[in-house]
């Protein structure tokens, strides 16, 4: 019997042991031998809770899943970043594998864990914490074998993609469709993490960081969130028979890389432009295969709750080869000289602005309440100095890059 220590039984905890239960069989016959879940550590034990269980298996002391020598794979599906991590790091000097859902824990410690998983030979996966249901790192690091990685792009949040895609094809304002998102559970009441874009930017840097096979930090990604568009720029953006989504880039160049988070213009009809509601997608391209395009539910119960499970059978069949997957190549990061083009638009109309703006615009779209204009290429350094320049607030512009 493989036994679990599971961390967290909210959304996706409670997917794990529900899958886990209705597959019990198949599982079993697979590997030989059952999995259990002996004991799930909780914030609150008395929280009343929707799942068939034994109440007993419920602890709040980690030190009994921790000094439980049969437990040999910890399962860490909280939300929290700090005791997580000294959990896991516990978890892992003990001798035991762990599988994360946790992209934020990843996100900021993921070359100390993976070296630490390697050091102690145990296994470290998480390929819940990117796209959620979609497999997508296990085969990057497959991929990684026979080819060099130079470009990962992705729709990786949800909440964004659902927005985008509502006030696109259905003419809502931002408002409205953040407070639908709220009522049917696609996004937080603090929405930040994910219209911001923090949410997107970790999964682009463990993405990023194993395709580059260097470290992608999260300081050296370029971040714009979704949070700023207006059903002016909705207007202005379907006349280009174009739309916008929350996309990831990381793509490495001849002397350098670069790696940013950005609402961005794509063309009707493309791929990315298909990438509707809450789906995510994530494209690769490597030398020998190509360009690999990965598509699915990017979050929820059971999609996440499967991606877990994949990785434990993955270690319960050993399967993982328990090596670091992360290279060591000094990356330099060439964010500050990548050119491209950008739709802007400054929610005020002033002659001094239209002037600011004059020298990098390609096209002006509209002088009328907004300023609005298609810029020729440029860096994306020489915009945010102008907009810095002028006398404006941060929620006064809207900036996306248009991509080819
Ligand atoms: N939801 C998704 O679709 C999704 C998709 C991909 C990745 N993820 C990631 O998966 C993780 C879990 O997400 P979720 O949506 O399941 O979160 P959730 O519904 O908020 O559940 C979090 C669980 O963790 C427990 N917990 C929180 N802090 C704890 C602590 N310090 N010690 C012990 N237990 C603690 C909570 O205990 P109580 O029940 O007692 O409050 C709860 O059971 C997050 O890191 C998230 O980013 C989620």
């Amino acid at each position: 019997m493989i036994n679990i220590g599971l961390l967290g039984l909210g959304t996706v905890g409670s997917g794990v042991v529900e899958i886990l239960e209705s597959r019990k069989e198949k599982i079993s016959s697979l590997i030989g031998e059952e999995i259990n879940i002996k004991k799930i550590l909780v914030k609150n034990v008395n929280k009343k809770r929707d799942i068939h269980l034994n109440k007993d298996i419920i602890i709040s002391n980690f030190e009994e899943i921790l000094n439980d020598h049969t437990i040999s794979l910890v399962v860490e599906v909280t939300s929290d970043i700090e005791q997580s991590y000294e959990y896991v790091k516990l978890a892992l000097n003990n001798g035991k594998s762990v599988v994360t859902a946790n992209k934020a824990l990843v996100s900021k410690y993921f070359e100390e864990l993976s070296a630490l998983a390697e050091e102690k030979n145990v296994s470290f996966l998480y390929e819940a914490s990117v796209g959620g249901g979609i497999p997508i790192i296990k085969p990057l690091k497959e991929e990684l074998i026979l080819n060099s990685v130079d470009k990962v792009q992705g729709i990786l949040n949800g909440t964004c993609n659902y927005i985008l895609t509502r006030m696109f094809n259905e003419g809502l304002d931002y408002d409205e469709v953040l407070k639908k998102a709220q009522e049917l559970g696609y996004a937080e009441m603090d929405p930040a993490a994910d219209v911001e874009g923090p949410d997107t930017l970790r999964k682009l840097r463990i993405l990023g960081s194993l395709a580059l096979q260097g470290k992608v930090g999260e300081e050296d990604i370029i971040l714009e969130g979704i949070e700023k568009i207006t059903s002016f720029d909705v207007r202005q953006i379907k006349l280009m028979k174009s739309t916008v989504k929350l996309i990831g880039e990381v793509k490495e160049y001849e002397d350098g890389y670069s790696a940013l988070v950005m609402p961005t213009i794509v063309k009707d009809g493309s791929y990315f432009a298909s990438v509707n509601m809450a789906f995510n997608s994530v494209t690769f391209e490597g030398d020998n295969i190509g360009e690999l395009k990965f598509y699915g539910s990017g979050a929820g119960k059971f999609p996440t709750g499967d991606a877990v499970l994949r990785d434990i059978l993955d270690i319960a069949l050993d399967f993982d080869r328990k090596q670091n997957p992360l290279g060591h190549r000094i990356l330099k990061n060439n964010n500050s000289e990548i050119k491209d083009k950008y739709y802007l638009r400054i929610s005020e109309s002033k002659e001094n602005i239209l002037k600011s703006v004059e020298d990098i615009s390609e096209k002006i779209l509209s002088t009328k309440d907004n300023i609005a204009i298609l810029t020729n290429e440029v860096e994306i350094k020489e915009i945010m100095d102008i907009i810095s320049s002028l006398d404006i607030e941060k929620d006064e512009y809207f900036i996306a890059r248009i991509l080819d």
